[in-house]
């Protein structure tokens, strides 16, 4: 046979070859061991010594061209492959998205917001403090001393070292007092937190210290956890200090936060006398039942009402832990718990719903 047929025979057959695999056999026919190409070579003993150079150059020039042709073959059916596969799998990116899930806020943040922003809305600013608190912040400093009964109802979480993560938003009262007394016991003029305002020095006697009015919405632990507890969960503070804040403002200002928060004009309410080591007096407020109406239902144990906060008078104790003349400044603070309004507000019957992450119920308030 002779090359140029060879050459023809090649350039058809690898023409035909539609895939690398069938490709591969076409080649052995050619290129392989006993193939067309290595035949030929083997005939070159058969020839006179004269001409075998030159037939071996011509053989050798066929084999380069199988293999040129061959190259070309495989890269066209390579690239033909790419093509197909990026046609299968190609990416629409201007088609739109599957299903366009609208994010929400947690039922929790909604209901602190709510609470932050009726506050915000007679003059109330909101306070941070830290979760991990000292011995001192979480009671000391909020009269319960050592070995007070009050610290064993807490149900504590102590940190190695020594710290422990707060059981109450109380702490931040302390926090802020003490910031605010640094502030204003400085030599500079001091810088109203509420802003603006500008006031001298002044920590007894003298001109008058400005109030204080805050709010400290948080997270809260306690080593507790069954039906209607959860070890974390969440708290309001609130404190307002002046020289002339009074228990029926405290009254008021609470009946009006519950009457606006559950938007019920003539909400009832009333305060029964209680006991926190921080407040003298101190006080638990209730509403009537949001849910019944005062008729008697499950939610308020057939009472037709709800409890919903524990308050009091600041204890002079706690304005001496940081330095607030309590004889000139007065005030009053509450803690509210923010799950449990949550839960009357929308109607929530079991508080593990709130921290399950199921999305058919964190839906509802999107
Ligand atoms: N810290 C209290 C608690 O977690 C709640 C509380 C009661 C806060 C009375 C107050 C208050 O500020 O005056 O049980």
């Amino acid at each position: 046979m002779n090359l140029d047929e060879i050459l023809k025979d090649a350039e058809r057959e690898f023409a035909a070859a539609a895939s690398l695999p069938i490709l591969d056999q076409v080649k052995a026919r050619y290129l392989g061991k006993s193939g067309a190409i290595p035949s030929q070579m083997k005939t070159l003993g058969a020839l006179p010594a004269e001409e075998r150079k030159a037939a071996g150059a011509r053989i050798n020039q066929a084999k380069d061209q199988v293999e040129t042709l061959l190259r070309g073959r495989r890269d066209a059916i390579q690239a033909a492959e790419l093509e197909r596969q990026l046609a299968a799998e190609s990416l629409d990116v201007t088609l739109p998205g599957r299903g366009e899930a609208v994010a929400g806020l947690h039922p929790v943040t909604r209901t602190m917001q709510r609470i932050e922003a009726l506050f915000a809305s007679i003059g109330f600013e909101v306070a941070d403090g830290p979760e991990i608190e000292t011995d001192f912040y979480n009671f000391t400093a909020l009269n319960i001393p050592e070995n007070h009964p009050a610290r064993a109802m807490h149900d504590t979480f102590y940190l190695e070292g020594g710290n422990l993560l707060r059981t109450h938003t109380s702490p931040v009262q302390v926090h802020y007092m003490q910031n605010f007394m640094k502030l204003a016991g400085s030599p500079q003029a001091f810088l109203s937190p509420s802003g603006g305002e500008r006031h001298e020095a002044a920590i007894s006697g003298g001109e008058s210290l400005p109030p204080i009015r805050i709010i400290a919405p948080g997270r809260v632990y306690r080593c507790d956890s069954d039906v209607t507890h959860t070890p974390m969960f969440h708290q309001v503070e609130g404190l307002w200090v002046d020289e002339s804040v009074s228990f029926a403002d405290l009254k008021g200002i609470l009946t009006d936060f519950m009457a606006r928060f559950f938007e019920r004009d003539n909400l009832p309410v009333r305060f029964r006398p209680s006991f926190f080591p921080f407040t003298e007096p101190s006080a638990e407020m209730d509403i009537g039942c949001v849910i019944c109406e005062g008729a008697g239902c499950r939610v308020c144990s057939h009472t037709g009402w709800l409890e919903v906060l524990g308050c009091g008078m600041v204890h002079p104790n706690v304005f001496g832990h940081v330095g607030i003349d309590a004889e000139r400044y007065q005030g009053f603070a509450f803690g509210l718990g923010v799950e449990r309004l949550a839960m009357l507000r929308y109607g929530v019957d079991d508080l593990r719903l709130f921290f399950e992450n199921d999305m058919r119920f964190l839906k509802q308030f999107a």
